[in-house]
């Protein structure tokens, strides 16, 4: 194996202060980390993703009082946002502080920061700020996928996007498959009102009560990656409703995503049947993969009704059916 695999969060934290990276289970997907403070290690994830320099990474930090330490003129609402959904699967965009380096922002003035929910991986925060003696620390990690591909959910899956680029003291953190399975929500703090980049599993109705605001309107913060054609598998990907889907023709080579209550077409192989939308976000990925794996050229996708985790479900979907 070219890589070190381990369970063990400490493996992991002394690699990356060492420079090397670590591939780490979070509750959204796998990432691919680097010590955020160390512009090589940050280079060789660019390199290792084939992402473009100005696509800004996401700080992973230990907690709140760490993201202080990455941002400047936190608002209050922002606080109200840290204190309710940290740790846990929310990306904040804040102005950017001096730590935030042009090679982690993509030269933008504002920088993304999350406090992961995943045990684990706050186990590795926690051990890389003691080695390092500095609370701040952050890893920078976007998600263990070759650029534009489909983010992975299990330490498999991101072996099998990137593992051949990795060495022998790059480290696979394994901790099993992620539990949400869709990346986190994004929200620009940087204006007078919160704005949703990218949705999650914390949800628009979510951040309005907590900050007690309506979300804003279109930000003109830059997501690079949170543009159209993402997150797409090699089979085309064509979302369907419950009419079309009952009128598939039989073909081995088509691929079914749908909730368990829409039956499976005849001669098409059906891919995941969730039981609810949760079930569906953290199975979604995985189904994707699997209909490459099968070599399947088509997969229709019935995408779920309804507001919250269905909104996050629909995005990832239409981009990966504009692949
Ligand atoms: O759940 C997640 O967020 C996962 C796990 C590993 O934490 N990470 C992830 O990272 O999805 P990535 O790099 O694949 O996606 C991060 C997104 C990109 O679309 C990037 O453009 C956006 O965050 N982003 C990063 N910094 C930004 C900034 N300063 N302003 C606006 N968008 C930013
Ligand atoms: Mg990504």
């Amino acid at each position: 194996m070219p890589f070190t695999s381990t369970t063990d969060p400490s493996v992991a934290a002394r690699a990356l202060a060492g420079g090397h990276l670590a591939v780490l289970p979070t509750e959204t997907v796998y990432g691919l980390g680097a010590l955020a403070s160390s512009p090589p290690a940050v280079a060789r994830v660019f390199a290792t993703k084939g992402r473009p320099a100005d696509h800004p990474l996401i700080a992973h930090v230990l907690d709140a009082a760490a993201a202080e330490a990455w941002a400047q003129d936190v608002s209050d609402y922002t606080r109200a946002l840290m204190e309710e959904f940290w740790p846990g699967p929310l990306t904040l965009v804040f102005q950017r502080s001096t730590r935030a380096a042009d090679y982690i922002t993509g030269g933008q003035n504002s920088v993304a920061v999350r406090v992961p929910g995943s045990p684990v991986t706050r186990a590795v925060l926690r051990e890389l700020s003691s080695l390092l003696g500095d609370r701040a620390t952050a890893i920078a990690a976007p998600s263990a996928n070759r650029f534009g591909r489909v983010s992975p959910t299990t330490a498999q899956h991101a072996i099998e996007e990137l593992g051949d680029a990795l060495t022998d003291e790059d480290v696979v953190l394994d901790a099993g498959p992620c539990s949400v399975g869709l990346e986190s929500t994004i929200v620009d703090c940087t204006g007078d009102l919160p704005r949703i980049l990218r949705p999650g599993k914390v949800t628009g109705e979510d951040i309005e009560r907590v900050t007690g605001m309506r979300l804003g309107g279109t930000s003109t913060v830059r997501a690079p990656g949170t543009l159209d054609a993402h997150y797409s598998p090699h089979a085309l990907v064509t979302i369907v409703d419950e009419v079309v889907l009952s009128s598939a023709s039989p073909d081995p080579a088509t691929g079914v995503i749908a909730m368990s209550g829409s039956p499976t077409p005849p001669g098409v192989v059906r891919l995941c049947a969730p039981t609810s939308v949760e079930e569906y976000a953290a199975c979604l990925y995985r189904a994707l993969r699997e209909a490459d794996s099968l070599q399947l050229t088509k997969v229709l996708a019935v995408a779920p009704d309804g507001e919250g985790l269905a909104t996050a479900i629909r995005d990832r979907l239409q981009r990966a059916a504009a692949g």
